[in-house]
């Protein structure tokens, strides 16, 4: 059976449940319409046309099925009704009046991402992924990683009582990342290749059944990541009586991208949002590695792989973003775009934020550098609303941090001796 309404449009008409809905919830290709019982068994992509599969719901909830905390306050709009959790979500809208005003926007709040259990925004897909693992009966869970996945898949794998292993690309994952995926017990192999050569791998052993993939190519995974929209919808509404006009997110596989206007996708089918005030979904690459930079800008119809990809944001060094079947249409249908910052600009918006007390890892600011571009071009107009996602906190990456701030000083060990150098103040400034 199919689900005619496979095509990501921003409709408000919800899909009708096919035989294999299980609860009301199944899985449908966005390519060919196919379905499939959630849970029954292990897929990651469609059987017949290998689309990319999403999860879909008989009843779409509203703002008003919502209650509690958390990413299972939206349990609604979740596969299950509790998961593998560590009180994920919830992160804070900082106001950061400095900022707003030298990029001159009427309102910009900072989504902080790197505010989650194990520092990034990965803990929500993976609270709901780990707890859809479980059902499933598996027991080694693995990824392919730039660093965060690894880190929340180790924790939740760990939380949950299931074998962790993750690929990383060798000398190319930021100390923090590896720390927490090491202590928190995953098996961590490092390959000379870059993150898209380990995910091939990793989705081979998946298909040959040794592991369950818990990458943004599994469709479980994003429905945790939809929370992140549910929350900035919700913070707008009671603070302005108003939706945010566009929402700007570094981009690497495009999971939260497709998540995000997933989210939205549905909230107009429940007919909580009107489909014009879908914010614009605005996408930010490093200059590097912008594969999607480069589909929208030409107008492609897919994403050309990159085979070589460099960037100092490491997290966001990608070069195949998988989900970018799900993501085009999103940034397309909601009238936003995608743009590329130099590294510069990435360290440059990474000190701006914080100065404003925000520490977040380069990546992160990749948001921020691409909202300032984007105003400096007249794309982003003056009398909007914009919220930017910063997706990973400053401790990931202290060595990028460190580089980016101001050395630390020899200091002799007496009061005196220091009093003398803090009326030098060569040492001040950048
Ligand atoms: N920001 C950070 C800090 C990330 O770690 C990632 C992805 C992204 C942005 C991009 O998000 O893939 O949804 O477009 N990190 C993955 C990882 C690839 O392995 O940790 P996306």
């Amino acid at each position: 059976m199919t689900d005619d309404s496979h095509a990501l449009s921003l409709s408000s008409t919800p899909p009708s449940p096919p035989a294999v809905a299980t609860d009301g919830t199944w899985l449908a290709c966005i390519e060919c319409g196919e379905t499939f019982a959630p849970f029954e068994a292990i897929r990651y992509t469609c059987d017949g046309c290998t689309g990319l599969l999403e999860v879909r719901y008989a009843d779409v909830p509203t703002f008003a099925d919502f209650s509690g905390r958390g990413v299972w306050r939206y349990n609604q709009a979740l596969p299950l009704d509790s998961g593998v959790t560590s009180q994920e979500g919830d992160t804070p809208l900082y106001r950061v009046p400095r900022l707003e005003k030298s990029i001159g926007v009427a309102a910009l709040r900072i989504k902080h991402e790197g505010m989650n259990p194990t520092g990034s925004f990965k803990d929500r897909g993976m609270t709901v992924g780990v707890a859809v693992a479980r059902e499933l009966g598996v027991e080694r869970l693995a990824c392919a990683s730039t660093g965060n996945t690894s880190a929340a898949l180790a924790a939740y794998g760990g939380r949950g009582g299931m074998e962790t292993l993750v690929l990383l690309p060798a000398g190319k994952v930021a100390a923090g990342k590896i720390a927490q995926a090491s202590l928190h017990g995953a098996r961590i192999l490092e390959v000379d290749g870059n993150f898209d050569t380990c995910l091939d791998i990793v989705q081979e052993l998946a298909a040959r059944g040794e592991v369950y993939l818990l990458n943004s190519l599994n469709p479980f995974r994003l429905e945790g990541q939809k929370t992140i929209g549910f929350e900035i919808l919700e913070a707008f509404q009671a603070e302005y009586d108003a939706w945010p006009d566009r929402i700007v997110l570094p981009v690497g596989n495009a999971g939260n991208t497709s998540a995000l206007y997933k989210a939205f996708r549905e909230l107009v089918q429940a007919g909580a949002l009107e489909p014009d005030d879908v914010p614009r979904l605005t996408g930010v690459q490093a200059e590097g590695a912008a594969p999607m930079v480069e589909a929208v800008e030409t107008g492609a119809s897919a994403v050309e792989r990159w085979d070589e990809v460099e960037t100092r944001a490491t997290a966001i060094r990608i070069g195949n973003p998988v989900n970018a079947p799900k993501a085009l249409p999103g940034i397309r249908e909601t009238g936003g775009t995608a743009i590329a910052v130099s590294d510069e600009a990435i360290t440059a918006a990474q000190r701006d934020l914080a100065e404003e007390g925000i520490g977040v890892e380069p990546a992160s600011a990749a948001s921020v550098a691409g909202l300032r571009k984007l105003r400096e071009q007249g794309v982003v107009a003056a009398d909007e609303r914009v919220a930017c996602l910063t997706t990973g906190h400053l401790l990931k990456d202290p060595d990028a941090a460190a580089a980016a701030g101001r050395d630390p000083e020899p200091a002799p060990a007496d009061t005196d001796g220091i009093l003398e150098l803090l009326e030098d103040d060569s040492g001040l400034g950048q």
